[in-house]
């Protein structure tokens, strides 16, 4: 293998960049050469790719976002965008190619390689919605973006005796919600995968306000009705004052933590390995703190299954 592209798609994540930087150094040291494809697939379809060097990943590790930027592109999804994008592919004699995005970048991943392309996987989402991984990169980051905001809002909820609505990303999947509200020490948790009934939340704040408590925390996942009606709903249950805080855009930003890092350190440098070692259709994770890697297909069929046991640890931790 001569020459790898990498590209990163979907939403960004904080970590991305560290494993663009694991991606192009791992190649250089190997003698490949690596081109930076821009904007997700529409740098693919479009030919907005350049070839970048050792110093093209410096200063970058511990900064969010991902300098090759990213998007979500229709035109990729149609048999035409993607042929277009096998055209430019083969103009820049990309051979293998490096995918770094979420479950909707993967399905693109996996047809460039049936359709010939050398192609891996890295998980890069907040979400960590990808159920053949125990993380993905930048969930670690988000998670403490959140928690740090947790806490600020405890203060100020605990000095007004409020209760605080806190919503956080995740599209369909409750991990942001479900530890974030573990390690804030949230009183409730409202996922995607759990049913919720507002009386039983209600009478918990109502508890917890008898016997003392100055605030109240409820994590609320994206999706799930409207924070600030369920906010006026639970005020008018409770006459607790009860306010909302939507978190949004916040939580995919900032410096990646430690562990996103390194873990993106690790699947980066995995990923030209596999390259170099001829594989094609694979989506790398981790296991127990192992990498593996499996076919993108197969980990796509995955079901994410959600830790029930954490869930119900978070409600005898908030009695
Ligand atoms: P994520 O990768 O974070 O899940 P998206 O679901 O938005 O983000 O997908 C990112 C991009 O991946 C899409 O904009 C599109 O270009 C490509 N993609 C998604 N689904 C498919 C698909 N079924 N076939 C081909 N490309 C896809
Ligand atoms: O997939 C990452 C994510 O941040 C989701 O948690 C959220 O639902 C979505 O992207 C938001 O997308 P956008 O940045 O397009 O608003």
């Amino acid at each position: 293998m001569k020459t790898i592209g990498v590209l990163t798609s979907g939403g960004d994540a904080p970590g991305m960049n560290a494993a663009i930087r694991a991606v192009v150094r791992t190649a250089i040291y190997n003698g490949i050469k690596v081109m930076g494809i821009q904007q997700g697939y529409n740098g693919l379809i479009n030919g907005n790719i350049k070839e970048m060097d050792l110093s093209s990943v410096g200063d970058i590790i511990h900064r969010g976002g991902t300098i090759l930027r990213t998007a979500r592109c229709e035109e990729f999804k149609t048999e035409e965008g993607r042929q277009k994008a096998l055209t430019v592919l083969k103009v820049f004699g990309i051979e293998g190619l490096v995918v770094i995005g979420g479950d909707g970048s993967f399905q693109g991943a996996q047809k460039l390689s049936h359709a010939g392309i050398k192609t891996i996987g890295i998980p890069g989402t907040i979400d960590n919605d990808l159920a053949y991984t125990d993380y993905t990169i930048g969930f670690d980051t988000a998670l403490n973006t959140v928690l740090d905001s947790v806490s600020k809002i405890r203060d100020t909820s605990a000095s007004h005796g409020r209760a605080n609505i806190i919503e956080v990303m995740g599209r369909h999947c409750g991990d942001i919600a479900l530890y974030s509200g573990l390690a804030g020490g949230a009183e409730s948790i409202i996922v995607p995968e759990e049913d919720f009934d507002i009386d039983s939340i209600c009478k918990k704040l109502i508890q917890g306000k008898n016997r003392g408590k100055l605030h109240s925390i409820i994590m609320l996942a994206e999706g799930i009705g409207n924070a600030f009606e369920l906010g006026k709903e639970i005020e008018e249950k409770t006459g607790i004052e009860t306010r909302v805080t939507i978190l949004g855009h916040v939580q995919r930003g900032g410096s990646p933590t430690a562990f996103d890092r390194i873990l993106a350190s690790r699947m980066g440098a995995r990923a030209v390995e596999l390259l170099i070692e001829g594989k094609s259709g694979r989506a790398i994770g981790i296991r127990n703190n192992k990498l593996v890697d499996m076919d993108i297909d197969e980990a796509l069929e995955m079901e994410k299954k959600f830790d029930k046991d954490i869930y119900e640890l978070t409600k005898i931790l908030s009695i």
